[in-house]
């Protein structure tokens, strides 16, 4: 269908760096004389085995990314990008680990030239950014007060949220109670990401232990009915990756993807990319692959663009303007 193309669509799950085409970052190793060679493959894509080995090639990507005028040229590629596929608004997960590796002024100074760059984005393509703190989990606990500190010192109109990334299989949700204690008393939103790589429980721990309005991902919530429920119950919104969870091999195609069965049981499921180069897809890829998996129509995904923006993490007066 192709004024899929064209409809206005809301993104509240999208990794900053996972954003960065390959010969964006092959141009910027190039640059600075940075050997990341074995982390692509020979047609220029990305190059890894599984979940794992993403997430090192995802990390060897980072290392080229060495101040916020990298950042800067980041952000626009990527929002760019994701106007090109029809988005209008854009949360996306910003990690200091990253940007300066926690130093608080360093962290400034990106999140400055990012700030920078969405604001050229907004102007030239007519999307509108806004970023969600995100510790890495295998980076572990102490780091992640470090992240969290940077976050609320940062809080405000562009920084809403905070949020936890990496591997999940790595220690426990609540080991990490503390930094999203403290994101939460600096006023900032909360989202984790589980129920990716573990089940059920992880999606309860991400929901009890660290009060999370949002799962990102959630999906495996599907190997247990009653939790579905809650969920729907709750109104808890799940930022939903499909064509991320098939390019990883957790479902073998967008027709074996829970999205269509979750949306039929009333939970609140959003469209989102995660790491789009990496993973083969876009925002209108996404849209045309579900209408084809689901036969959903412009009416679905427009309550769908609907619900992602009531979830957004952004104050009421910007979400008037959006859609
Ligand atoms: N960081 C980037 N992409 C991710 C994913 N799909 N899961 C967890 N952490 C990530
Ligand atoms: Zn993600």
């Amino acid at each position: 269908m192709n004024n899929l193309n064209q409809m206005p669509k809301v993104e509240l799950h999208l990794h900053l760096e996972g954003g960065a085409p390959p010969a964006f970052i092959k141009g910027l190793a190039r640059e600075k004389s940075i050997d990341i060679a074995g982390i692509f493959n020979e047609d220029g894509s990305y190059r890894f085995a599984d979940f794992w080995d993403f997430l090192k090639v995802y990390e060897a990507a980072c290392t080229t990314l060495t101040g916020p005028q990298e950042f800067y040229r980041l952000t626009l590629a990527v929002l760019e990008e994701s106007a090109a596929s029809g988005v209008v608004y854009s949360e996306t997960f910003l990690s200091p680990d990253f940007c300066g590796g926690g130093d608080l002024g360093a962290w400034r100074e990106y999140l400055h030239a990012i700030e920078e760059a969405a604001a050229k984005a907004e102007a030239d393509f007519g999307i509108t950014l806004r970023g969600i703190v995100t510790p890495i989990r295998h980076f572990g606990p102490e780091k992640a007060r470090v992240v969290a500190r940077c976050a609320a010192e940062t809080a405000g109109r562009f920084i809403t949220g905070f949020g936890i990334g990496g591997d999940e299989k790595s220690g426990a949700l609540k080991d990490f109670s503390w930094s999203f204690d403290m994101a939460r008393e600096a006023g900032l939103r909360i989202t984790a990401h589980a129920g990716e790589w573990k089940g059920p429980d992880e999606v309860r721990a991400a929901i009890n232990d660290l009060g999370a309005e949002r799962v990102g991902h959630g999906v495996r919530a599907i190997e247990d009915m009653a939790l579905v429920e809650e969920i729907a119950e709750r109104g808890i919104v799940l930022e939903l990756c499909p064509g991320s969870n098939v390019a990883l091999g957790i479902y073998p195609s967008f027709r074996a993807h829970p999205i269509g069965e979750m949306y039929d049981r009333g939970v609140k499921v959003t469209i989102n990319t995660d790491d789009p180069p990496f993973f083969h897809t876009t925002m209108a890829r996404e849209y045309e692959m579900l209408h084809q998996a689901f036969d959903w129509d412009e009416g679905v995904f427009a309550k769908i663009a609907r619900t992602a923006l009531d979830a957004a993490f952004c104050d009421a007066d910007t979400k008037t303007r959006i859609l």
